[in-house]
Order: C-alpha cells, then structure tokens, then sequence
C-alpha cells in the first residue's frame, strides 16, 4: 500500500541548495518512491522556486486555514512536478521572495524575521498535515531541522488527531533560538515556553521542538545518533535526547548516484569507472590547470570541497600547509563561508603559487571536478552529522582522508594493515582532531599513494562501496510504517 508522507525542509537540490540538507531533501523522495512511499516536499518559495514552479506550470492553492490568517492573509501554496519531486511550494512573497541565501541577508548575517519566516513554514506542514491539500492528506509528515521543527510544535498544541511525525536532525549545532516573547505573535501557547515545551536556556528553540514533540528523532548517522546523547556532542540537547530513549535512531545519508556518476558526469573531462581508473589521471591534470597548479601526474594531490567554518575543522589543515608543502603535495580547495578561513587559504595560495589552488565561491561543477582529480579528498571535520563530500570521493576515486567522528567514522574503512590485508580499505580516519593527528593523517595517504596496488585496491573498493539511496529509504520506509502500526 502507498504511504503519504509530507517532506518539510528549507532547501531541497536542485531547486535550492546551500549543503548536504538540500542534497538529502532533493534526493531522498526519489528513493522512497520504489519503496511505495509517495512524498510531497514543501519548502518556501524562494525566487529561483518560484522561478522553478512556473516553468513547471504550477497549480495555484490555497494556504491552510490558520497559516493564511498568521501570514496576514497573503499567500499561497505552488503545486508543481520538476525534477521528479512533487513540490508544494509555500509561497508568501513577503517572507520568501528575497534573492540570495534562503538564511542570510545581504549584510551576510541571518534575517531578523528568521523565526516569522520558519514558523510560517512550520505552520504550513501542520496545517496541510491536519486538513490535507489539493484532497491529498498525509499520514506523515517528516520534518528537517530547525527551520522546519515548528511542525511538531503546531501539530501537537493543536489538540485535534495529527499524521505520524519524524525529526531529523542533520546538525545539532543549530538550534533556532528566538526570544521567549516570539511566542504570542508566533501563536504558541503558554506552556511552549516551558522546560516541557521549547524552552532552551531561557530562549525558544525552534529544533527542541522537533525533538520534543515527534513521534521519531533520527539523525544522518548512527555514530552522531549515539554522540548526540553524551555531554560533548549533545549541545544541550543531550538530556532530552536521552530521556526520548529509543525513539532516537540514526540512518546513514545516500547520495544521488546519478547526480554523482563518473562515466556519465558532464562536468569531467574522460568519464571513468572502477575498470578504467586510469582515465582519471586526465581530470587530475585538467583540475590542476584550471586551478593554476603545476600539472604534475605524480604528485600527490589533496582536495578539499566544503563549508569553511569552525566544525569542518579547516583551520587545523590551514595551520599545517607548511607541512603539506614539506611533503611536496598539492592542495585543490572549493570553499566559501568564514571570512578568515578563506582569507587564509587565499594568501597560502598566493604565497605557493603552482603547490597550493583555492577557488573561494561555491560551484557545483567545480565540486564534481575536484572529486574526479584530486587523488585524495580531506575531511579535518571537528563534528560531522553524516557529511556528504566523502561518500562522493568514494565514488569517484578519490581517498577520504577523514576525522574519525560522526557519520566520517561510520562511512570510511581506514587503511590499517588488517583492512588492507582483508582488502577492505578505502581511506584514512585519524584521531583526535588535532593537527598533529593531520599531519600524520596526511604522512600515511603518502605511504599509502606510493604503494600503487593499494592505492588502486582501496579506489576500487570505494567505487564499488554502495552509497546509494536504496538502503536509506528502505530504513525510513520501515520507520514510517512503525509509526502508523503503532498509533
Ligand atoms: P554540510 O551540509 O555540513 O555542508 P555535507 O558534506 O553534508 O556538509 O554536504 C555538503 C554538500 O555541499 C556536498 O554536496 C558538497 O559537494 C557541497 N558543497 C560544499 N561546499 C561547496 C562549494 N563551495 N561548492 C560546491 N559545492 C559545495
Ligand atoms: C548537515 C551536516 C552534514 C550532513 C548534512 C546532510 O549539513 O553538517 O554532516 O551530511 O547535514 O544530512
């Protein structure tokens, strides 16, 4: 029988994507289709959605009852197919119709009406989850984040009978703090503002209320699920999330296998699979070029895509380059985000023209090139829900060089001598997350690279490694029917 379930995010690939969020929002739906799972996914409808909706020739609906009432009675929601996904887009042009990031504002600093904005979208699924739309009703809905937590809140405080409801966490780190005195022009009753409710240190917090009010809490990893509930990962949230026992599971991210497939991605130079490894070696020159390093076959070459900010852990690789440089390798960089982060690997590579290359934006083409050149991939992340970055390098033959937390622990196999003599490896972990323990990290992915039928052992296993969709959405299917059996 087909399940109905309610996708809430604030980005979903590839309508609107600022990190790994938008990649599992985007692709998760598809996955879950050949499980019989039938998801409409509702996000705000930022410009390029809007954009999106048209040229897909929308249906124009009605908002929910008292989503139209909080929005001062503008808005709508934008039925349209594209890309595979079926989007229920919530329009109300004076929150969402704004260009740039979904979060921040020109000045780069989050919009103040941040909680107005994410409370409508959370108001929207509880009232689609409760009245249905366009005669469609779902028997889940399955939330993202902070920006969408308020759903649990709404549906719950509503009082009437509510659809099964899932949280997934895919960064503690952010809580969606607002001041307590959002709470009337929000609509939330008294008792939000309680330890019961959303309190959280003397705030709200949109992503307690996820957790404190959904039927399931998952996270992007079994690892993280079990960090999640000590003192050191669980960023205030640990006690709760351990009094929610059992409730609380983690499911490893996928990735988009066809989004991500080295012998048809158009953005490489030679497509090449597990049995043709060697045509990789023209992407790495073509990579080298195009980010103004020697073109070297046999230098190793690290690479790095990411968000340059504290959790990544970036600022450990930036304080070793001189290290990097000693070994004679190179480094490929894609970053943006922390001004001092990409200040830094900007005048690292203009100090070591040819040995370091940094692009500072974010390019998706050019993320897809730096996993098919580069022949190691560095993953220094301090905390890491899942990250996405290693499993694409697993795909495309490129070494995960990763810290030994969260999901990275969960998806790497480290080269030690028995994974290597089972012929079971596939990267590196290191640990703790010093830049000791990255130097050293980076001294064994040389040994390592030198020993060519290893290295090319560990690539194979890696392309061959299974990152897909299909094991994830089986387990969220299996979660999803839980629920509804046990209501
Ligand atoms: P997070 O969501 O914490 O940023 P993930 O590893 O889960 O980390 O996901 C990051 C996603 O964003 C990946 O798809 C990665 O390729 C992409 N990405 C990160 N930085 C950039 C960038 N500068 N340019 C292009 N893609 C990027
Ligand atoms: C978050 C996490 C990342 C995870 C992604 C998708 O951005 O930082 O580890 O892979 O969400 O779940």
């Amino acid at each position: 029988m087909s399940l109905a379930v309610l996708s809430v995010a604030s980005e979903a690939y590839p309508l609107i994507k600022t990190g790994g969020l938008g990649d599992v929002a985007g692709a998760l739906p598809l996955a879950l289709a050949a499980e019989g799972v039938q998801m409409r996914t509702l996000i705000p409808a930022y410009p390029a959605v809007r954009r999106a909706a048209q040229a897909a020739g929308m249906t124009v609906l009605d908002l929910p009852v008292g989503v139209a009432d909080q929005a001062g009675g503008r808005g709508n929601l934008l039925a349209f197919n594209a890309h595979g996904l079926d989007w229920l887009a919530l329009d109300i042009p004076h929150l969402f119709d704004r260009p740039g990031s979904p979060y921040l504002g020109p000045d780069g600093r989050d919009w103040p009406d941040n909680p107005q904005r994410f409370a409508a979208l959370g108001r929207a699924a509880a009232g689609i989850g409760l009245q249905g739309v366009d005669g469609w009703k779902p028997q889940i809905v399955h939330a993202h984040d902070w920006q969408a937590g308020l759903a649990a809140a709404y549906l719950t405080y509503s009082g009437e009978p509510r659809p099964g409801t899932v949280f997934t966490v895919h960064n503690l780190a952010f809580a969606g703090k607002i001041p307590l005195a959002q709470r009337v022009p929000l609509h939330l009753p008294p008792e939000a503002a309680t330890m019961d409710g959303l309190e959280f240190y003397g705030a709200l917090s949109l992503l307690k209320s996820g957790l404190q009010f959904s039927d399931r809490i998952t996270t992007v990893s079994p690892t993280y699920a079990t960090e999640i509930c000590t003192p050191e990962g669980g960023m205030g949230f640990d006690g709760l999330l351990r009094a929610r026992g059992d409730a609380v599971s983690g499911v490893l991210n996928g990735i988009d296998i066809q989004a991500w497939n080295p012998a048809t991605d158009p953005a490489l130079s030679a497509a090449f699979d597990a049995k043709t490894l060697n045509k990789r070696a023209a992407n790495k020159a073509a990579l080298q070029a195009r980010l103004g390093l020697a073109v070297e076959p046999n230098t190793l070459l690290f690479g790095v895509v990411s968000r340059l900010t504290w959790q990544k852990g970036l600022d450990l690789l930036l304080e070793v380059l001189p290290e990097l440089i000693g070994m004679g390798a190179q480094l490929a960089m894609l970053g943006a985000g922390d001004r001092p982060l990409e200040d830094g690997f900007k005048s690292e590579a203009a100090a070591n023209p040819g040995q370091i290359g940094v692009v500072v934006g974010y390019d998706e083409a050019l993320a897809h090139m730096v996993q098919a050149g580069v022949d190691a991939l560095l993953v220094p992340s301090r905390f890491e829900p899942c990250g996405l970055t290693q499993l694409c390098a697993l795909r495309y033959g490129a070494i995960p060089v990763v810290a030994r937390v969260g999901g990275l622990a969960d998806t790497v196999i480290d080269a030690n001598p028995a994974a290597i003599a089972a012929g079971a490896a596939t990267g590196v972990q290191f640990s703790p997350i010093t830049s000791m323990a990255l130097t050293q990290a980076m001294g064994r992915t040389a040994k390592l690279y030198a020993q060519k039928t290893v290295w090319a052992k560990m690539q194979t296993n890696g392309l061959n490694a299974d990152v897909s969709w299909r094991g994830p959405a089986q387990q969220y299917a299996a979660l999803y029917r839980s629920i509804l059996q046990a209501a």
